[in-house]
């Protein structure tokens, strides 16, 4: 079966095509995202008014370039996949509202999906990861371990009480001086840089449960920044690395914790997934804690750990398989959700 995906949550206009069948699994047909950095930067941050109306600039050619690249047409399609939330209420509108109208038009069922299960989901799409496994996400506006036992099926171990994580390295580099987005170009520099240079805290490390801080960190990024201005190439290099490696180190703690929490079913992999699992040495320090646990660690590549579409055409051909083809109950009215937690039965600190 082939699945087309629309994700306009967030500062990427996306389109993907994906099949999947029983035998061998999912495979990426097309993923065309159009990125809206450039329109963004000189904000330092995603603006939410800018980001909708370049979606709707932008997505009829993307899902057209989408069926293009996948040589097939709209008629090919057995259902289609459409974020509905969570993420900027403006872009999530337009993408369900295009989704809608074509589902229509082709008589075709729609899934309104969670951004949040795409991420989720993607390990089965790239190595058909046996369900249950624990998952941390790890994106700009999302921290979690979440224990994925089932299609449908997420218990949220802990959330960000704060900041996520990748918020954390958009800051810092802001910070710095790096320009947005800043995840990557923090990594960049901290490969120069000295990690042990500035004594940096580490937000809850050693304390029970699974949750996440990173606010005390990017404050105290802050005031060592302002302590040492102007900043040189090397001090620069040297906050980077520090603040890079105290992320980390928060992220591989509570990680274990999540690892050893008493009533886990046996989890089959641990999997990393959002935009800041694309980072190196946070891949390199998750794979250590995986093997300390005699768990293989899965992450997907770079281009799908960020935000696509063929995560959320992935998400829709598994619920397509579970349910039949039956579609979201009512999808011409289902609702674009800015907040819409993974776990409905989590408390709401940790959905932040
Ligand atoms: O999953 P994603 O593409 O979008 C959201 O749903 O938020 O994640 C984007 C986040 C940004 O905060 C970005 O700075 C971060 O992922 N990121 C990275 C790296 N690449 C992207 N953080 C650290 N290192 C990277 N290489
Ligand atoms: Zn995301």
């Amino acid at each position: 079966m082939l699945t087309l995906g629309i994700e306009t949550s967030c500062d990427e206009t996306a389109a993907a095509v994906v099949r999947r069948d029983d035998a061998s699994g999912g495979e990426v047909v097309s993923n065309v995202v159009l990125s809206q950095v450039d329109q963004h930067a000189a904000f330092g941050g995603v603006v939410p008014e800018i980001a909708a109306r370049a979606h709707v600039e932008a997505l009829d050619r993307v899902i057209a370039a989408a069926l293009t690249d996948a040589s097939v047409t709209l008629g090919d399609i057995d259902c289609v996949g459409a974020t509905a939330g969570p993420g900027l209420i403006g872009g999530l509108l337009v993408g369900l509202t295009t989704a809608k109208a074509l589902c229509w038009a082709a008589d075709t069922p729609l899934y309104a999906i969670n951004h949040l299960e795409g991420h989720a989901l993607t390990p089965r799409l790239t190595d058909s990861v046996a369900f249950p496994y624990l998952l941390l996400l790890m994106s700009g506006g999302h921290t979690q371990l979440v224990s994925v036992e089932g299609l449908g099926d997420y218990r949220l171990l802990g959330g960000t009480i704060d900041d996520a994580v990748g918020e954390a390295f958009d800051k810092t580099a802001k910070l710095l001086g790096l320009g947005y987005p800043g995840g990557p170009a923090v990594e960049n520099l901290a490969r120069d840089g000295n990690a042990t240079r500035f004594d940096l805290p580490r937000p809850l490390k050693g304390r029970a449960g699974a949750d996440f801080s990173f606010a005390g960190l990017k404050t105290a990024v802050r005031l060592a920044a302002e302590g040492q201005a102007p900043l040189s190439t090397q001090t620069t290099a040297d906050l980077a690395a520090s603040f890079q490696r105290a992320a980390i180190d928060c992220l591989v703690d509570r990680t274990g914790n999540a690892l050893n929490m008493p009533g886990q079913p046996a989890h089959t992999a641990l999997v990393a997934a959002g935009g800041v699992a694309a980072n190196q040495a946070v891949r390199a320090r998750l794979a250590d804690i995986a093997k300390q646990h005699g768990l293989p660690f899965v992450v997907p590549p770079a281009r799908l750990c960020g935000d696509n579409a063929a995560m959320i055409a992935w998400a829709a051909a598994e619920h397509f398989a579970d349910d039949g083809g039956a579609g979201t109950p009512d999808a011409l009215a289902a609702p674009a959700l800015a907040r819409w937690p993974l776990d409905a039965r989590a408390r709401p600190a940790s959905t932040a």
